[in-house]
């Protein structure tokens, strides 16, 4: 007899011919099976040669519903690719056009955000949305933050999960809590949603897996609909997170702030956003040279400013967690309120400089840190010659409004943290320290 009981992380109980197989992540289970149990908290499973059965943790008897997991064997092996990282980098463009696809209709130029629909005349009128998530779903917020600010005009705060818990957060009237999780697993986020539901917010989940804790704790959500994501590092779930906020922000927009027209624009822009990272990708050999050059510094800075601040941070977060080289993301313009004096020995300088409102800024801090000997590495705008003059290496992304340029300039960083740590020997989809999902606080 074998006993399987749940509290506060994930268990879910596969049933396969003639086996059974507790695991904590469908992942792990769906080389056997595709049909799954998903246990809840105080829930128990007892596995015997004859068969199953579910209990509360106190012994009586319930039913739990048997669910088809989404993803196929096939789509979490490697097909031709050395590391899941890099397959799932490279699967960004049709991962996006998935993710959107049954939600833009071009024809229409509307979009159709099923999941949250009984939430939206809510959301629309809400006064406040506080946006909590970890790691690079946390980024994914940030940009949110700004995305939410500026083409609806809410109020939003993204915080971190972990934070968020034990602030005491004042949740005023009409907030909504939007929480960001590829795994739907994480023990921060889960806490959070729980402290807001608390106070009596209505809860938005917008996460990757299919049945997870978090996608059955939050009022309503949006799935990302990506695949499953294998490598520890993020990759393809932050850019589906980001096209999913921007889905909802567009949206808000064309009830509040921009209108219609401006709306009907947008959707064109974003939809044209998976060819383009089509084109960021044929760069991959020439951002891993750009790695080859530099991997000998143990310390490397990430600059954005505006919508490219919270990506300056994911590619930090992503040098760090993959090739321990020590890494900081900072808005370019606090450069000078401290972090200047770390910059000699042509220590490389990542300056996401793509054009924008804040375009002549960002050249001015490239300069501040040019002329103290950093070694210059842009990713900007494709056609801009004048940039040249400033880079030591320049990476090219094609024009996009601010908005959804995050999509694209992160695609960059993601190659060059993926190179620097396999030039540098590491297992790239098991970073040390680290596991995909963090169930424990
Ligand atoms: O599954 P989640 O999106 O909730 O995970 C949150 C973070 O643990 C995760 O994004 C982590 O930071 C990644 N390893 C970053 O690549």
């Amino acid at each position: 007899m074998l006993i399987g009981a749940k509290k506060g992380s994930p268990l879910i109980l596969g049933v396969g011919n003639n086996e059974y197989i507790l695991a904590s992540d469908a992942a792990a289970i769906v080389e056997h099976t595709t049909r799954a149990i998903y246990l809840a908290d105080n829930e128990m499973v007892t596995i015997e040669p004859g068969g199953f059965h579910t209990k509360t943790i106190d012994n009586v008897t319930i039913t739990k519903d048997l669910r088809q997991i989404e993803f196929s064997l096939e789509q979490i092996e490697l097909g031709g690719f050395s590391h899941h990282m890099l397959k799932e980098i490279f699967e960004q463009p049709d991962a996006l056009t998935t993710c959107m696809g049954g939600r833009i209709d071009r024809r229409k130029n509307s979009i159709k955000l099923g999941g949250i629909a009984s939430h939206l005349r809510e959301l629309t009128r809400t006064r406040q949305i506080i946006i909590t998530a970890c790691g690079t779903a946390f980024h994914a917020g940030l940009v949110a933050e700004f995305l939410f600010e500026q083409l609806a005009r809410i109020p939003t705060e993204t915080e971190y999960a972990s934070e968020f818990r034990y602030r005491n957060p004042i949740i005023g009237d009409r907030t909504v809590v939007i929480a960001i999780s590829q795994s739907g697993e994480t023990a921060d986020t889960l806490a959070a949603i729980e402290q807001a539901k608390e106070r009596g917010a209505a809860v938005l989940g917008i996460v990757n897996v299919v049945g997870s804790s978090i996608a059955r704790t939050t009022d309503a959500g949006i799935y990302l609909h990506v695949g499953p994501e294998i490598g520890v590092a993020s990759t393809k779930a932050f850019t589906a997170q980001v096209a999913v906020l921007s889905m909802v922000a567009i949206e808000l927009g064309r009830r509040r702030h921009i209108g219609s027209h401006e709306a009907d624009r947008l959707i064109r822009e974003l939809s044209a956003t998976p060819d383009k990272i089509r084109r960021i990708l044929e760069q991959s050999d020439h951002i891993r040279e750009i790695a080859a050059a530099n991997i000998d510094h143990d310390n490397w800075l990430f600059l954005g400013r505006g919508f490219n601040y919270p990506v300056a941070l994911e590619g930090a977060l992503k040098l760090k967690e993959i090739s321990y080289i020590h890494a900081e993301g900072l808005p370019a313009a606090e450069m000078k309120h401290g972090p200047i004096a770390l910059i000699a020995d042509e220590m490389p300088a990542v300056f996401i400089a793509t054009a924008g409102p804040q375009y002549d800024k960002i050249m001015g801090n490239i300069e501040e840190v040019r002329a103290r000997g950093g070694k210059i590495i842009v990713v900007a705008t494709e056609g801009d010659r004048n940039i040249r003059q400033y880079a030591d290496h320049l990476i090219t992304v094609p024009e996009a409004p601010e908005f959804f340029q995050p999509m694209l300039t992160v695609v960059p960083l993601q190659l060059l943290a993926y190179h620097a740590a396999v030039l540098r020997g590491h297992d790239v989809d098991k970073p040390r320290n680290l596991a995909k999902s963090v169930t424990v606080e």
